[in-house]
């Protein structure tokens, strides 16, 4: 194990005594899964430092908050801001208490510099490519106590991925189910986004440690993994793996890991529509494992800002891909991000955006409004789309898609689904079906973990409801 670790674990054992109690922490996450899979790895080392962790915010006995925050859009951003004015007091209260901040939002030199200057009472702002130094930093303030900040980006320097993965090493979250990074990074520089530019440039994991992460996982009692990545379908297309074609290595990938023994169910997140193959899409009709569900993320409808958002696909190719998954693959799941007010979008533009919505028919769909992000091209396009017109595009989106959404879920009713049961809350057990949609449902035994067929009595606009086929 890590030294600085082992320094820390000394440390909080002192402090044990003292306090009469475990030192504790609490670790927030925000934005995307990519970010969860990252705490999960932060809080197996707070663990091993000898915190424990815990989740009340409320909480003045605290020792440790760690913020892991999220760039893609500016009101993420001003929720992290936000949360450290709260902070500040719990800080005056007790100045033992250690704030790190870290994260796509931290990595960026802007936010450090206001950290350094607004924020003094931050001990520690470390970057995506510094997860793995958070127990020397977090040793390092103790020791020295001068706010630390370190968002270099060392990949280019080492030529290595930003992080080293052991599942073993991790804090899962869920004990059957587990996210798995098979991606880092993204090299597609959509104009709108600040990841590329937050998480480096894109690097693939070798299939062999994928796998054995998988199969360990599976010893593991997991029986549901998720591969991450920006662009999952541009698995195996960088430049060190010779991928005989595009698209090929990742449906490769998706069978190999259908081959582990214990894993029931295989999931994976994103798939950029340009690299989408018809491998891919075999596999998801004829694997079992693989989930019938697929995140294709259209962004816009109109070809026009498609092409300003260096997308490279048009309205065209995405509803043609949309339609040929949807009729290759029966009753499979089709979700979405769609942005709305990209600069220079008009209303034409806005109504291809309808028309596709209408057209595809989206079993659900993440919705935005564009947020500009200093450093990515289209903050400096001309003619960004007055905030009224955004807010009124936005509205009638979402009275479009909505029912669309209902429609698409409503039709699930009557069938049986076997669900994975993640939670019990009040009465009702909560879970996924094989095509990702949220289920809840009424059983006698606890059954938090298992498998269990639901028959769907009704339906709601994003979730099921439903009962136990067998009680008990
Ligand atoms: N503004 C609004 N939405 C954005 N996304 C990414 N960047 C921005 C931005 N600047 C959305 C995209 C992406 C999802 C993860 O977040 O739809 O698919
Ligand atoms: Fe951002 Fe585009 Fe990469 Fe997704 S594919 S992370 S939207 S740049």
């Amino acid at each position: 194990m890590d030294s600085y670790i082992n320094n820390l674990l000394e440390i909080n054992r002192e402090r044990q005594a003292e306090l009469g109690r475990s030192p504790r922490a609490i670790v927030r996450t925000f934005g995307c899964q990519m970010n969860v899979r990252d705490s999960e790895t932060l809080e197996a080392m707070i663990i091993n430092m000898g915190f424990e962790l815990i989740n009340d915010e409320n909480e003045t006995d605290i020792e440790l908050i760690l913020l892991n925050t999220c760039a893609v859009r500016e009101n993420a951003e001003n929720r992290v801001y936000g949360r450290l004015g709260t902070i500040k007091r719990l800080k005056n209260k007790n100045p033992l208490l250690k704030i790190a901040l870290c994260g796509c939002m931290a990595q960026q030199e802007h936010v450090a510099d206001t950290i350094k200057r607004h924020y003094a009472f931050v001990d520690i702002v470390f970057g995506t490519f510094a997860l793995q130094k958070f127990p020397k930093l977090l040793y390092t303030n103790l020791i020295e106590n001068e706010q630390i900040i370190d968002i270099k980006n060392s990949q280019g320097a080492e030529g290595v991925l930003p992080q080293a993965h052991s599942h073993v090493f991790t804090h899962r979250h869920l004990a059957k189910k587990a996210f798995i990074n098979i991606t880092h990074g993204c090299d597609n520089f959509c104009a709108y986004c600040i990841v590329p530019y937050v998480r480096g440039r894109e690097v693939c994991r070798p299939l062999e440690e994928i796998l054995r992460e998988a199969r360990e996982l599976a010893k593991d009692g997991v029986v549901e993994v998720c591969l991450l990545g920006q662009n999952v379908n541009s698995y195996g297309n960088d430049k060190n793996s010779g991928a005989a074609r595009k698209g090929l290595a990742f449906a490769s990938l998706l069978k190999s890991i259908a081959a582990v023994k214990g894993i029931e169910r295989i999931r994976f997140m994103t798939s950029h529509p340009k690299d989408l193959s018809d491998e891919l899409i075999d596999v998801i009709a004829s694997e079992p494992k693989v989930c019938k569900h697929l995140h294709l993320p259209m962004q816009s409808g109109s070809t026009a800002v498609l092409t300003r958002m260096n997308r490279r696909y048009t309205k065209e190719q995405y509803i043609e891909l949309a339609l040929k998954i949807k009729s290759a693959v029966p009753g499979i799941a089709l979700t979405t991000d769609i942005i709305v007010g990209f600069p220079g979008e008009t209303d034409a533009d806005f109504e291809h955006t309808l028309d596709v919505v209408r057209k595809v028919r989206f079993a659900g769909a993440f919705t935005f409004i564009y947020s500009k992000r200093e450093g990515t091209p289209a903050a400096s396009y001309e003619d960004q789309v007055p905030a009224n017109v955004t807010r009124e595009r936005f509205g009638k989106l979402l009275s479009v898609i909505n029912p669309i959404i209902y429609e698409e879920t409503r039709k699930r009713t009557g069938n049986t689904l076997r669900v994975l049961v993640d939670e019990k809350n009040g009465d009702m057990y909560k879970g996924r079906a094989d095509n990702n949609a949220l289920v809840h449902f009424t059983n006698t035994a606890d059954c938090v973990g298992e498998f269990v067929d639901v028959k769907i009595t009704q339906a709601k606009t994003f979730y099921l409801i439903g009962e136990a086929v067998k009680q008990g």
